[in-house]
């Protein structure tokens, strides 16, 4: 059997409309229920669909095979223990540093995000020192509300910041979604996986 999770939310919609592209087909709506574990129409096959953070911690510990996760999901994860199979080219958006036009980087500063090794890291590699605040979602209110200087998150649109009064700073990556793989599944189940990207790939 061969199991493969998808991130809930964006690439959740995208990915499955690549899998029933290729005939690949979930036997009940991954977008409206509570299965976890949903059959599909290859024997062989489990899709199951699970909070973006926690693909790679479910890909690493081997009990799921393969995933559909952003890169910025994987640049987040610091483990990075698993094979990155093709590049699915869905969930197109980048990763930023945002803020108010106004505001320039200074010591000290107090940037809010989903993403703190990435914030860190970023920073670090710029030169500058900041806090991390960490938060959960609707990541640009925290500028807006002056609970932080910048922010760090992911632009798809633009319409968010726009909306909200912000403005992009610097950009940090492209993000679009990859097909990953557990490095033990992919060689023990080399011939089941490899149809499957076949697929996928087509
Ligand atoms: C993401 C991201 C931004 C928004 C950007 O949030 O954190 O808030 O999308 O998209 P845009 O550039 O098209 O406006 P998401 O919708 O995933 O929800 P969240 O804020 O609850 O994380």
């Amino acid at each position: 059997m061969i199991r493969l999770a998808i991130s809930k939310g964006r690439i959740l919609e995208e990915a499955v409309k690549i899998l029933e592209k290729v005939n690949i087909l979930c036997q009940v709506d991954p977008l409206n229920t509570r299965k976890l574990i949903i059959p599909t129409n290859i024997d062989n096959l489990e899709v199951i669909v699970v909070k973006a953070s926690d693909v790679p911690v479910y890909i690493d510990s081997g009990k799921i095979d393969l995933g559909i996760v952003g890169v910025d999901t994987l640049m987040e994860d610091d483990k990075n223990n698993h094979f990155r199979l093709c590049d699915m080219t869905i969930s197109k958006c980048k990763l930023v540093v945002a803020g108010k036009a106004k505001t320039k980087y200074f010591n000290n500063m107090k940037v809010a995000t989903k993403y703190p090794n990435i914030a860190k890291k970023y920073f670090e590699h710029v030169g500058l020192q900041c806090s991390i605040l960490e938060l959960y979602g609707s990541i640009e209110l925290a500028p807006v509300l002056g609970l932080s200087d910048f922010i760090v998150d992911i632009v798809e649109t633009g319409k968010t910041l726009k909306e909200n009064g912000l403005r992009e700073h610097d950009m940090i990556a492209n993000v679009s979604s990859l097909l990953i793989a557990n490095k033990v599944s992919y060689k023990l189940k080399r011939k089941e996986i490899e149809s499957i990207i076949g697929r996928i790939k087509l």
